[in-house]
């Protein structure tokens, strides 16, 4: 093991020259015009992995991005079978001028973190792994355990075709475990191990007024207006204590047990600086609940936007043809994405008036999850950061959503182990995204540590 350990030390200044070129590639999958830069990221990404030893690397087409797959596989039958997943595609970068220095000109600064668009979320955090087996297959000529790569191109979109592919392909995947290092520490300092992330119900609500633009004089007073109507209903999808109006919105969420609350409670939580730290003068969630409980346990719906009529400089008066709003709701073990999209589907027709016509549009959505924080991979996984970093690691939930995570477990029953590597202030998604480097380097000993004892145990 130290032999390995050795490697990675010596490989330090070389990890982190690839990691510059990889976080150089705008990998936006969002936007069409980077298409041919996502293909790029991931034909750099299945490249790097056969040179770290990786067999039968290759790039899976689907109807979007691609999927690129690897895998090791000498361990022997006896051993478990690590399935490693993370996604090396990244956010958009807007607001552009907000940003310190350029998105995909990675900056190492005087704090110790990279800044870049997409170094936190995920190309560091999936880079470790990457590294780490490079590491032990170059000092060792083999791996502890059986090791398959998944690395996708569309998780910023929403995964929309990777679900179809893991059904289509499930033998090819089939695991022990899903390894994911996509998720963040409590609070810088503290390694945490999320057991839980919320889903996602997305759709687009579009209301329908009048065939075009009219005069708000000649016609104002008797056409109803799309965008007064979409802000009415808007308004009615939550009540005065923060909760979703939404009938049956709540029927399968799981109810927080006290233990669980009193685990909590115990993390360092300080909510003057929280609302400090995000120039807020306090914070408005569900009540009867705190924020560390609104933000893991918890469902939400938020609208992400809203679009209509005349939004340039100076005054127009019109009555807008039409209005749209893109609305997310996170969801929160035992909700259902479709059991969600359909209720609200059908409270959003049943509160539109009927001098107008609404369409609703799922964007896309994903179940949420809830791990075991017990079993031989979560005790190596807790063991070897502690080990990595000095410190014991605590459990957490996620706020956030990967919507395959479910899937790992319901079509391969591969039990998530989301040994993220974030900070809380990496500014994912936000302008000067950026990555701690000694939790790359501390996260590439963790990833060598957790395949060691993993496989050790078998
Ligand atoms: N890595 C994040 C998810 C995340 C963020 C987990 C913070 C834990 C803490 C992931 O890349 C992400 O952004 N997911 C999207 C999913 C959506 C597009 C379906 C999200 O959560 O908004
Ligand atoms: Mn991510
Ligand atoms: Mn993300």
């Amino acid at each position: 093991m130290d032999k390995v350990l050795n490697y990675t030390e010596s490989q330090k200044e070389r990890y982190l020259e690839e990691l510059i070129d990889f976080l150089k590639i705008p990998s936006i999958s969002d936007l069409p015009e980077h298409k041919q830069d996502v293909l790029d990221a991931a034909d750099w990404i299945a490249d790097n992995i056969k040179k770290a030893g990786m067999e039968n690397v290759r790039m899976e087409e689907t109807p979007g991005h691609p999927i690129v797959y690897g895998e090791w596989l000498n361990a022997g039958a006896d051993k478990p079978t690590v399935l490693i997943y993370g996604h090396y595609d990244v956010q958009p970068v807007d607001p552009l001028d907000e940003w310190d220095t350029p998105p995909f000109e990675p900056t190492i600064k005087e704090d110790g973190k990279i800044y870049a668009r997409g170094t936190c979320d995920d190309k560091a955090q999936l880079f470790v792994h990457v590294k780490a087996l490079e590491a032990i297959l170059k000092e060792t000529g083999t791996l502890p355990v059986n090791v398959k790569i998944l690395f996708e191109g569309e998780e910023e979109a929403g995964s929309n075709h990777l679900d179809e592919f893991i059904y289509a392909n499930k033998e090819l995947l089939a695991a022990d475990i899903a390894l994911v290092s996509d998720t963040k520490w409590f609070t810088e300092g503290l390694p945490s191990i999320s057991y839980a992330l919320r889903g996602m119900c997305y759709v687009e609500v579009t209301v329908n007024g009048p065939f075009q633009d009219l005069h708000s004089g000649t016609y104002g007073g008797a056409v109803d207006n799309p965008v007064n109507v979409l802000c009415t209903m808007i308004a009615k999808l939550k009540d005065e204590y923060g909760r979703i109006a939404i009938p049956g919105f709540y029927d399968d969420v799981l109810p927080l047990d006290e233990e669980e609350r009193a685990g909590f409670k115990e993390l360092p939580f300080d909510h003057k600086q929280y609302c400090d730290y995000l120039k807020i003068s306090n914070t408005k969630g569900e009540y009867g609940y705190t924020v560390v409980e609104q933000t893991w346990a918890r469902p939400t719906l938020d609208v992400n936007g809203i679009t209509g009529g005349f939004q340039g400089e100076g005054a127009k008066t019109i009555i807008p043809a039409k209005a749209s709003a893109k609305i997310s709701m996170r969801l929160v073990p035992h909700q259902k994405f479709e059991d969600i999209a359909d209720k609200v589907k059908y409270h959003l027709q049943a509160i539109a008036p009927p001098t107008v016509d609404v369409e609703v549009d799922v964007l896309h959505g994903g179940n949420p999850v809830m791990a075991q924080r017990n079993g031989e991979a979560m005790n190596a996984a807790m063991a070897s950061l502690e080990e990595a970093f000095g410190v014991k690691p605590v459990f957490m939930r996620a706020g956030g959503s990967i919507p395959v995570t479910g899937t790992f477990q319901d079509a391969l029953d591969a039990e998530p182990i989301l040994m993220g590597l974030g900070l809380p202030s990496d500014n994912i998604h936000g302008p000067n995204e950026k990555f701690d480097l000694r939790n790359f380097y501390g996260g590439i000993k963790a990833s060598v540590l957790f395949f060691e004892k993993y496989g050790n145990k078998h």
